[in-house]
């Protein structure tokens, strides 16, 4: 099929470049010219293990990039909105979402053939069928339904794993207004043999997005929340006690004979909060509606209310077990996660702003690729390491932040007579093997 997208930032990026590979021919629209340029120079705008390559395999073969929009739409059968929907100044932001459904209704006025129009972007419950659906009408003069049909058909792309979770997706949402409008989003995705396939309408789609979130953002801030609790009893290591709760037949199955855990268990190891251009948005805005059509939100409020205090009790340890006015720092792990450059409200850059409020604190620190993107926020106020071995000296606190593989074995490259406390709230590191160290959830 001819696909085209309006946004090639991660989302319309990863879903372009997956679809190529499930066979169709996808124009990207993008207003950025930097951006554009940078991708057909074969520049990785975005860090994301496998992208490089089907880059290389599709670019300006089954993959084109064009600032041109109405071309994009009148050459294609179907056109996906994969632009940014971010929580700004307290609000649900839809200016980058007017702006795509305008762009595509100017473009659908010119075009006699039926056209779909599917959301990928996270949106509110609603503005498929309102916002989007008004817009269109207006700027095309065709009705929906008639001439254009409008689906939502969420993403579920974990940064750092995008490629695999798009190829080999778990579920394929699909939100429709009418049968013909479904018909034509399954057939985009008739090679993905054997994924489940839900059909529902717009609204309901766009709240499982939401719900899918908000559940494991919940499950990160309740799991805190109670190792927080046996950090103050004393003597408990909270993945015993997480391993006990797992083992509950509701949860881990025995499948031949073999104990599996489900994926979601993972989401329950205490830490220092969620972050990323996700879970945070997106557990704001459903906060945001449920606020406005004056509904209950009394756990979403927690869900972010501790997320925040668990960098407040990162910081607080930092400082209690440093008294000196002056501290030597070194933060392991810049970006929200492993595998990403992605540095959206990582607890790192949220650490770093608080501790620089001391200016007697000097920070150094190290990310195998997010360093770029840290120095765009901090510049010359933190020393950015490209030595993951020298930036070990003489600190007075080591925080491993993200459980990047370089660092699991990090007692191997540590210096003999280091004296560095070492940080671990994620306990990712072998405790017995550092003389001085504090982790979240082992008291
Ligand atoms: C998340 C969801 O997992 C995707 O399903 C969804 O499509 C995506 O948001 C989105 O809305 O676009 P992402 O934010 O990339 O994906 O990454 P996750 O791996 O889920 O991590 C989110 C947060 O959870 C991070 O702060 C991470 O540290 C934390 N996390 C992740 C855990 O605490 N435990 C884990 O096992 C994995």
């Amino acid at each position: 099929m001819k696909i085209s997208i309006i946004g090639l930032g991660y989302v319309g990026l990863v879903t372009g470049i997956c679809f190529c590979e499930h066979g169709h021919k996808v124009t990207c629209v993008e207003k950025n010219q930097k951006k554009i340029s940078d991708l057909n120079k074969q520049k990785e705008i975005i860090y994301e293990p496998g992208l490089k390559n089907l880059l290389q395999k599709h670019l300006n073969r089954n993959f084109t990039v064009t600032d041109n929009v109405k071309k994009a739409i009148l050459n294609t059968d179907i056109s996906f909105i994969a632009v940014g929907t971010p929580f700004k100044n307290g609000k649900f932001n839809a200016s980058y979402l007017k702006s795509a459904a305008k762009d595509i209704g100017s473009s659908l006025k010119h075009k006699k053939k039926y056209h779909v129009v599917v959301v990928k972007s996270t949106v509110l419950p609603g503005t498929t069928d309102t916002l989007i659906k008004k817009c269109i009408e207006k700027y095309s003069g065709k009705k929906s339904g008639k001439h254009f049909g409008l689906s939502m058909n969420p993403e579920f792309l974990r940064e750092g794993e995008a490629i695999n979770d798009f190829i080999k997706s778990d579920r394929i949402i699909i939100g429709s207004d009418t049968k013909k409008t479904q018909l034509l989003v399954k057939k985009v995705y008739k090679n993905f043999k054997k994924v489940p396939i839900l059909m529902t309408n717009n609204k309901t789609a766009e709240l499982i997005k939401y719900t899918s979130n908000s559940l494991l953002a919940n499950l990160i801030s309740f799991s805190n929340e109670i190792s927080n609790i046996g950090d103050k009893i004393g003597d408990i290591n909270f993945d015993q006690v997480l391993k006990g709760v797992s083992l509950d037949r509701r949860i881990t199955t025995k499948v031949n004979n073999k104990l599996v855990t489900p994926g979601l268990v993972s989401y329950l190891e205490p830490g220092c909060g969620f972050g990323g251009s996700c879970f945070p948005k997106d557990v704001k805005s459903l906060s945001y509606l449920a606020s406005k059509l004056k509904s209950d939100n009394l756990i979403l409020k927690s869900i972010l209310k501790t997320n925040e205090k668990q960098v407040d009790k990162l910081y607080k340890i930092i400082l209690k077990n440093t008294p000196s006015s002056k501290k030597n720092i070194l933060i392991l792990g810049l970006a929200f996660k492993p595998d990403t450059d992605d540095i959206r409200e990582s607890p790192s850059i949220k650490l770093i702003k608080k501790l620089l409020k001391n200016n007697k604190n000097m920070i150094e620190v190290y990310d195998p690729v997010a360093l770029n993107n840290t120095k765009k926020i901090f510049k010359s106020k933190l020393t950015y390491s490209n030595n993951l071995r020298k930036s070990l000296l003489n600190k007075d606190v080591i925080v491993v932040m993200t459980k990047w593989k370089i660092f699991k074995n990090l007692n191997n490259i540590l210096p003999k007579n280091s004296k560095s406390l070492i940080i671990d709230p994620r306990r990712f590191l072998n405790s017995k093997k550092f003389k001085k160290y504090l982790a979240f959830g082992i008291s």
